[in-house]
């Protein structure tokens, strides 16, 4: 059915048959892992119509057919996933988690052997999850400690939204932003850039390097003995054998004592030989053991 998005409002978006939707929903899942369940069915109605009538299509279906044709509309799907995907996050969203990764690296940082920490924030949206993890690393690393004097870390940061991750590099955030952030940390680690705007300083912005991964591709993905894999709030979306096959590819990329962080509740039933559940208090988190 073509029902024509021509003249519409966004209180007035054109609703999908129960086809177009199972079309669409496929597609998203497909390309990006996420599911729409059938209560989103209206928010991905007035997505799809927002950039419709940006490009100028006429219809879902029209629209549908351009965004599979071929190579000329992958800056548009990019686009599109930017809408359709949940970016919301804030700074330390995971306290008890937050918390593991400290101990661990002054534990590690505590060895003689002094060395970088190599940590990887998968689906790290506009930014917030990674600078907290680099705040909280700088700030282990200030304390006056001398057999920590030689350590560094290096944080990559990777998500699928492009938008998401240029509002990421840039580290511009609403004051609002760092209600979670403690004021010492606030203090040293902010800039005020404008009315209630701070951006990152610099120098912490130096320690993420930002790109785009899609974690249905991550066999194409370089990286090996990573020290700490976050992952959170990512697989929620994600059907159950998707988010197995993702933490299993995960698990490859982790050197042997690393660890893997995910979101509370995120896996169920993950059994992995090389892995082992790591007890730390209200946090779903592992090691790798061999
Ligand atoms: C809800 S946010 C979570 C942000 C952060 N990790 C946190 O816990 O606050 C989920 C992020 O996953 C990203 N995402 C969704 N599908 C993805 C995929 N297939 N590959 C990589 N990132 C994806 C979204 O763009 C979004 O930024």
């Amino acid at each position: 059915m073509r029902v024509s998005v021509a003249g519409w409002t966004l209180n007035d978006t054109p609703e999908m048959d129960e086809e177009q939707f199972h079309l669409w929903r496929a597609l998203l899942e497909d390309r990006t892992g996420m599911r729409l369940t059938a209560q989103r069915k209206r928010f991905l109605e007035t997505s799809l119509c927002m950039r419709m009538r940006e490009v100028g299509c006429e219809c879902y279906d029209e629209y549908y057919e351009q965004l599979v044709a071929g190579v000329a509309w992958q800056v548009e799907w990019a686009a599109l996933v930017d809408h359709l995907t949940v970016q919301e996050t804030s700074f330390f969203r995971h306290l008890s988690s937050f918390n593991l990764v400290r101990e661990y690296c002054s534990d590690k940082w505590s060895e003689k052997e002094n060395r970088t920490l190599e940590i990887w924030s998968v689906g790290c949206s506009t930014g917030e999850e990674p600078y907290s993890l680099a705040m909280l690393l700088d700030e282990l690393l200030s304390a006056p400690k001398d057999n920590i004097q030689r350590a560094r870390f290096g944080i990559t940061a990777t998500d699928i939204s492009l938008p998401a991750l240029s509002k990421a590099r840039e580290g511009v955030y609403n004051e609002r932003k760092l209600d979670h952030v403690e004021p010492i940390m606030r203090e040293k680690y902010f800039q005020k850039v404008g009315e209630q705007r701070y951006q990152v300083i610099p120098q912490l912005r130096e320690r993420v390097c930002f790109a785009r991964i899609n974690v249905l591709e991550l066999s194409a993905v370089p990286f090996q003995d990573l020290d700490i894999i976050f992952c959170q709030n990512l697989l929620i979306y994600f059907k159950r054998w998707r988010k197995k096959d993702i933490v299993n590819a995960l698990t490859e990329r982790l050197k042997v004592g690393g660890l893997l962080v995910l979101g509370l509740g995120e896996v169920i039933d993950w059994e992995h030989p090389k892995i082992a559940r790591m007890p730390y208090e209200n946090t779903l988190a592992y090691t790798r053991i061999k």
